[in-house]
């Protein structure tokens, strides 16, 4: 789960590849490191620990030379830690080559055991494939043969970019499970882990497949399996602005992109909505004969977007009356899980490349079964690997910590629902007709929330010493709690739980003590009346035992104000649509926190926004 950018054209190399590594960085930070090929054959590489900071400030005192050619790399570390020397770019023991990886090379100890009399300078698995790949150049005496040859014998999951001091102007690279695009330039071509690391250059893309051998040049690319034979390839245009991308003013980008939720959500739900129902275009693939029959949903998806899951099962259940189950991927393919022809699966990923989500929709093909993705990223490998592809049209999302990437993944799942319920006629057309009218309300109840960050920053840098809360909600409000927590562990680094507020009572009530803070999200009285005065018993349990209760309610909603010590006002809406709105001040509240500690908001530590390793 690194990030590798290439490129080979007249351009400022050093600069190219910064700037794909700049946005690139949310793949892994801990080091960083380019290299440099000139066409008389010269070589520089520059790699440092720490953040991509640190590499630019290597540069300043130790400029990068001018060369037509060029590798980047940003990484999270898996073998060997984060230190210079396992940084990438990686030499091999002659120097003839350069090498960048990112993956895990499984047979790295075999590979390793052949090559006992070289000294390595590191103790990661992709300087024993540079050394391969330097020592395959010089017996077969062509970059992109020994480069075959040696990715052949690779097991594990790989990028690679590589390049031959004897070749300059060329890169040639392979993809095994790990992703890759092209970007096609006037003049010159680039490689990266996404279209992130190119888009400012060039709109026009290539998607490569699994099992891939790329070669660039400045004039343009070959697409080859690994045997040799010619590949077709489709080029597409990458929707994204540039501009996207960049901080535009804010101090973080999780600030932009959680202010960029009204959009995120209007963006999502546009052109799926004809006449007031819902007809989603890119599940005609699938024919509604086949989504009639289907009998059982399984949706499959890690970290917030399996909390997304979590929501969009309510709504499905409840809307096209299919029972759905949601799996964190790397549970589900273990299990020997058990379905049969008519069973859907339905994976979740903003990046679409997560390993785990990926295997375990391969793992559902190869049993058979149809797959939906519900994906983020134009052209990412999950979405390309199924049967049918719902975009979140969210937008870039760099920080870490998802927030637009999960709303927009909500009301994918939500309007799947509705198209679902309107093929097998589970909902009468009126109360289709009222639920999409209320959704397209959305957008603006977002951007109200969205204005409370005043009121919630306020609260945050008052609790800015709380070294522990707790997230309560019942029914939608369960699986928004869960979201809650994660967002304050992740870049607050502060113990965080989210509950079902029944389940309190058999257990967890014994963490509450005085001055406990605990986040309840409370259902609305109107269109829920029975869960929502089972909230205010519970709160009224906790408080009695001390807790500090904010409580997160709708407007109107005066029941919980003799028990609440902060009451966060939200919209009205209908119950299936309150996480939509209620999860935006937990999301602020994360942010104020991790501000207030002063901490990384959009690169926790430990952490990486698209997770390419089991
Ligand atoms: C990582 C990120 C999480 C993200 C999860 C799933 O763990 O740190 O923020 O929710 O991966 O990512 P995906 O791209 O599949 O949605």
């Amino acid at each position: 789960m690194c990030g590798i950018v290439g490129y080979v054209g007249s351009g400022d190399t050093a600069g190219v590849l910064l700037s794909g590594l700049a946005r690139l960085e949310y793949r892994g930070y801990d080091s960083a490191g380019i290299a440099i090929i000139n066409d008389t054959g010269e070589s520089c590489l520059r790699k440092s620990s720490g953040k991509l900071a640190q590499l630019r400030k290597l540069l300043e005192s130790s400029p990068a030379i001018a060369g037509s050619t060029g590798i980047g790399h940003t990484r999270w570390a898996t073998h060997g830690g984060p230190t210079d020397e396992n940084a990438h770019p990686h030499y091999s023991e002659d120097g003839s080559v350069v090498l960048i990886h990112n993956g895990i090379i499984e047979n790295f100890a075999q590979l390793r055991d052949e090559l006992a009399d070289v000294k390595l300078q590191s103790e990661t698995d992709t300087e024993v494939v540079a050394v391969l790949l330097g020592r395959e150049l010089a017996i077969v005496g062509d970059l992109e043969t020994a480069f075959r040859n040696v990715v052949k014998r690779l097991k594990g999951t790989f990028t690679l970019l590589a390049a031959a001091v004897s070749e300059p102007g060329k890169i040639v690279s392979a993809r095994h499970h790990s992703p890759l695009v092209i970007g096609l330039g006037e003049g010159e071509s680039f490689l990266g882990s996404d279209v992130a690391a190119f888009v400012e250059h060039t709109r026009r893309a290539v998607a490569v497949a699994d099992d891939r051998i790329v070669v660039i040049t400045a004039d343009g690319v070959t697409v080859t399996d690994f045997d040799g034979n010619l590949a077709e390839v489709s080029e597409y245009e990458i929707a994204w602005d540039p501009a996207a991308a960049d901080k535009g003013g804010w101090p973080s980008f999780m600030a932009k992109e959680i202010s960029e939720q009204p959009a995120a959500v209007a963006d999502t739900i546009r052109g799926r909505v004809n006449d007031g129902v819902v007809d989603i275009p890119e599940l005609a693939a699938l024919g509604d004969e086949y989504l009639q029959r289907v009998n059982r949903i399984v949706i499959l998806a890690c970290g917030t977007a399996a909390y997304a899951g979590m929501i969009g099962r309510y709504a499905i259940e409840e809307w096209a009356r299919v029972p759905v189950e949601v799996e964190l991927s790397h549970e589900f393919r273990y299990r020997n899980p058990i379905f049969d022809a008519n069973t859907l699966v339905i994976s979740v990923s903003q990046s679409g490349e997560t390993m785990d989500t990926l295997m375990a929709v391969n793992f559902a093909r190869e049993q058979g079964l149809k797959t939906i993705s519900v994906c983020n990223t134009q052209s990412a490998t999950i979405p390309r690997e199924s049967d049918a592809a719902i975009y979140t049209y969210a937008g870039p999302e760099v920080a870490v910590a998802s927030t637009k990437a999960f709303l927009s993944q909500i009301v994918a799942l939500q309007l799947l629902g509705l198209h679902l319920a309107r093929v097998r006629g589970a909902l009468t057309t009126e109360a289709h007709r009222e639920t999409v009218a209320e959704l397209q309300t959305i957008p603006d109840k977002v951007a109200e929330v969205v204005a409370v960050h005043k009121q919630v920053k306020e609260l945050a840098h008052w609790m800015a010493n709380t070294n522990s809360v707790l997230f309560l909600g019942r029914h939608v409000g369960f699986p928004t709690a869960l979201e809650g927590a994660l967002k304050l562990k992740e870049i607050a680094y502060i113990h965080a739980e989210g509950f079902a507020a029944g389940e309190l009572k058999h257990g967890p009530i014994a963490l509450i003590d005085h001055g406990q803070p605990v986040f309840v999200l409370v259902p609305s009285p109107r269109t829920n009346s029975v869960m929502h005065s089972k909230v205010v018993s519970n709160i009224q349990e906790i408080r009695a035992r001390g807790a500090r209760i904010i409580a997160i309610v709708e407007t109107g909603d005066t029941a919980v104000l003799p028990f609440a010590d902060d009451v966060i006002r939200v919209p009205l809406t209908d119950v299936l649509f309150e996480p939509l709105l209620q999860v935006v001040p937990m999301q602020w509240f994360a942010l104020e926190l991790s501000t207030v500690k002063g901490l990384d908001v959009d690169q926790p530590r430990n952490l990486a926004k698209s997770v390419t390793v089991e």
